[in-house]
C-alpha cells in the first residue's frame, strides 16, 4: 500500500492506477464497520483507495473533536492487511489552505435529525467529500448505512454536482449485542456500553411494530419510553422516515427507515434500520 499525503503527491499516485478505482473515506480509528467497506470495495473494482482525515468542519463541538480518536498507523496496518493500494491521509492545510472560503451546501435532506441537532456538520461533510471525490476520481465511492442521513446528502450532492463516481451504501456492521459499530463506543463507559444496547433493540421492536401494523406515533413513544428506562439520558429523535427524503412518515409507506439519535453518559449514539 501506498501512503501519500499532500494533494500533488495524491495526484502522481492516482496517474498511475489503471482500471477500475474505489474510494472508502474516513476519519480513522478504523474498526471493522469501515473494514466492511474496503472489503466491499475489493469486490467491486481493481484498485482502492482510503482517506484519512479527521474533517474539523464537520465537528459543531469543540471537544468532540479533540477527543476523536487518532491511530494513524494502526490505520495503516489495518488497510495494509486488508489489501487496500492507496491511503491519502492529508494534513488539514492540504485540504483547507490559507485563505479557503468555499463550502457546499446540500439543502432539503439536510435540515432535519443530524441537520438540526449538529448545525453546519453537513456543509462540513459536503465541503470535504466533494473534495476527496475531485482529487481521487474514482468509480465508485463507498459509505456506510450506520450515517444514513450522509448517505443520502452524498448521494444528493454526487446528483447535483454531476460527480462522475457511484455512490455505493453498505449495511451496518454490528457488534454480537446489536450495538453498531461507532469510533464513539471506545467512549461508553462499562456500564453504559452494556446498557447503549437498547438502541438497537428499540429500532427492532419499532420495526416489528410498524410491520405488525401498530399506530406509529405509539411505536416511536413506546421506543423513546424504553431508551430513556435503560438508562439514556436524552433522545434527540427517534423516527419513522422515507428512506430517500428523510422526511417523517406519520403512517407507513413507500420505502422507510426508522434513524435515532440519543445520548447515553457522555456519548452521543446514533444508528437506523429499515423497514
Ligand atoms: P467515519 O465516521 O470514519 O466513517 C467512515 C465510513 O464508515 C462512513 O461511510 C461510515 O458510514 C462508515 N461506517 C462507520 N461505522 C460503520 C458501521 N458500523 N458499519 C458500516 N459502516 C460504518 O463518516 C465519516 O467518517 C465522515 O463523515 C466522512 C464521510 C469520512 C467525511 O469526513
Amino acid at each position: 500500500m501506498q501512503t501519500v499525503r499532500s494533494s500533488e503527491e495524491l495526484a502522481r499516485a492516482r496517474a498511475e492506477i489503471e482500471g477500475t478505482l474505489a474510494l472508502v473515506p474516513t476519519m480513522g480509528a478504523l474498526h471493522a464497520g469501515h473494514m466492511a467497506l474496503i472489503a466491499e470495495a475489493k469486490r467491486r473494482t481493481n484498485k482502492v483507495a482510503a482517506t484519512i482525515f479527521v474533517n474539523p468542519t464537520q465537528f459543531n463541538d469543540k471537544d468532540d473533536l479533540a477527543r476523536y480518536p487518532r491511530e494513524e498507523a494502526e490505520d495503516a496496518r489495518k488497510l495494509e492487511t486488508a489489501g487496500c493500494d492507496l491511503l491519502w491521509a492529508p494534513s488539514t492545510e492540504d485540504i483547507y489552505p490559507q485563505g479557503f472560503c468555499t463550502t457546499v451546501h446540500v439543502s432539503g435532506v439536510t435540515e432535519r435529525w443530524e441537520g438540526e441537532h449538529r448545525p453546519g456538520h453537513f456543509d462540513g461533510v459536503a465541503t470535504v467529500v466533494a473534495k476527496l471525490l475531485l482529487a481521487v476520481r474514482p468509480d465508485i465511492a463507498l459509505f456506510g448505512e450506520k450515517d444514513f442521513q450522509q448517505l443520502a446528502v452524498v448521494r444528493r450532492m454526487v446528483a447535483d454536482l454531476n460527480i462522475a463516481t457511484r455512490i455505493v451504501g453498505v449495511p451496518t456492521v454490528r457488534e454480537a449485542d446489536g450495538l453498531a459499530l461507532s469510533s464513539r463506543n471506545a467512549q461508553l463507559s462499562p456500564d453504559d456500553r452494556v446498557r447503549a444496547v437498547a438502541l438497537s433493540r428499540a429500532l427492532e421492536a419499532a420495526r416489528d411494530a410498524v410491520i405488525d401494523g401498530v399506530d406509529v406515533q405509539g411505536v416511536l413513544s413506546e421506543a423513546e419510553d424504553s431508551l430513556l428506562q435503560a438508562g439514556f439520558s436524552k433522545i434527540d429523535y427517534f423516527a419513522l422516515v422515507d428512506a430517500a427524503t428523510l422526511e417523517p412518515l406519520d403512517r407507513p409507506g413507500g420505502e422507510m427507515r426508522l434513524i435515532a439519535a440519543a445520548v447515553i453518559g457522555n456519548t452521543r449514539l446514533i444508528d437506523n434500520m429499515p423497514v
